[in-house]
């Protein structure tokens, strides 16, 4: 599905063009690239390209953060075909690409750490086995997506054992790591959308009996591990973490999202992160249609709970965005679905002009087509110096 829309005037998305203190740190304005899953890496190996560089320096600005597709920490960690890693030494080689591009530009780009837990398929790690989770129940709805891109039932994952926790922890260390060998400039963790960490935080997924189950607490305890041990690689100002309170993407539920993401949050401001970066829950992971009015409001719910850099992401324009910075709410704005289709998209934001439609069908997977040809403003008002 592709829509035209219009963007509003310049003067009320003035909000959007002051710089930005996050973390370590100063950004030049708070358009922010949401993390999107492309599924273009070059096979075998899950390895970023030149192409995927210049997605991303198409994108970048002097002084304007970019956050990577989700990047998965193991092999283990991988739920979709063709996503890229960022725990092999040809995948830093690759990253190494994109970074020095978007370095090229004056950006700063962060990379998604990703583990999916039960999202996953066992086709796409044959030697792992099973999917893992915090328990053994497979997501109600949806479909798994297998090596072979073929959509079929979930399988029910494994519980991993207290044992192997700090496995986990181990490969997220691994991939931070990897993340700075790369030249990234800090990582965000992923703990949104009914991944792994989320998994573990939400009690409708997260039925343990140990101390990582149970109360609020405890359920918080694998992604409070992640971030010290992520921080003690990148330093406290280089690390960002995602959540999603109230998502439902990925069969996710809870009891209390209110309390549970008040207590996260709470701690993440504790240990002075760079950024907590909170997905809509009125945009439904990003599917196409209305926005859902009656959902929660995220960002106000939680600014108390976490009062220093907080982006916020999902189903904003200009207008809407500058007034969620205006309000104090959030500090930041990521956008998805319109930084796909509009690669300078701050500008076209801060001249207020109309923006190219965007085409669902080249989302995942596929060639330039739907991910670099996707033109500029100054390639439609001069095209043949494009
Ligand atoms: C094609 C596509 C891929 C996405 N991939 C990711 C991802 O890798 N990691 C993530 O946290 N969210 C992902 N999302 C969610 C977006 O980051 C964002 O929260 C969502 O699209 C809502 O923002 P928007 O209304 O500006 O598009 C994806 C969304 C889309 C449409």
């Amino acid at each position: 599905m592709t829509k035209s829309i219009s963007s509003p005037n310049s003067s009320s998305n003035a909000p959007l063009f002051n710089p930005l203190r996050l973390g370590d740190l100063t950004l030049a304005h708070r358009v922010v690239l949401a993390p999107l899953t492309r599924m273009r890496s070059t096979q075998p190996g899950d390895i970023p390209n030149a192409l995927n560089a210049t997605y991303y320096a198409q994108r970048a600005t002097p002084g304007g953060l970019l956050i990577s597709e989700a990047t998965q920490i193991s092999l283990e960690g991988k739920g979709y075909p063709v996503t890229p890693g960022i725990y092999s030494e040809e995948q830093i080689a690759g990253w190494r690409i994109v970074t020095d591009a978007v370095h090229a530009k004056g950006g700063y780009l962060f990379a998604q750490l990703w583990h999916v837990g039960r999202i996953s398929h066992s086709s796409l790690h044959p030697q792992q086995g099973l999917p893992v989770s915090a328990s053994a129940i497979a997501p109600a709805d949806g479909k798994a997506l297998t090596a072979a891109f073929q959509q079929v039932e979930f399988e029910t994952p494994r519980a991993l054992a207290l044992e192997e926790l700090p496995r986990i922890v181990a490969d997220y260390v691994h991939a931070a790591r990897c993340a700075q060998a790369a030249g990234f400039d800090g990582v965000e963790i992923h703990s949104a959308n009914g991944y792994l960490p989320d998994q573990f935080l939400e009690d409708g997924v997260n039925h343990r009996t140990d101390v990582y189950g149970g109360a609020i607490e405890n359920r918080a305890r694998l992604l409070l591990e992640v971030v010290d041990a992520v921080v003690s690689v990148w330093g406290p100002g280089r690390v960002g973490v995602r959540l999603s309170p109230w998502g439902k993407f990925n069969s996710m539920n809870d009891s209390n999202p209110l309390a549970l993401f008040t207590y996260v949050l709470q701690q993440l401001s504790a240990r002075s992160i760079a950024y907590a970066h909170l997905v809509e829950p009125r945009a439904n992971g990003g599917a196409d249609g209305a926005l859902d009015a009656s959902a929660p409001d995220a960002a106000a719910s939680f600014r108390k709970a976490f009062p220093s850099a907080l982006i916020s992401a999902g189903g904003y324009l200009g207008d809407t965005a500058s007034k969620a910075i205006a309000s104090g709410h959030a500090d930041a704005i990521a956008f998805g679905r319109w930084f796909i289709s509009n690669p300078d998209l701050p500008r076209r934001l801060q001249l207020g002009v109309e923006l190219n439609p965007y085409d669902r069908s080249t989302f995942y997977g596929g060639t330039e087509k739907g991910y670099t040809d996707y033109p500029a403003l100054d390639e439609i008002l001069s095209p043949t110096l494009a």
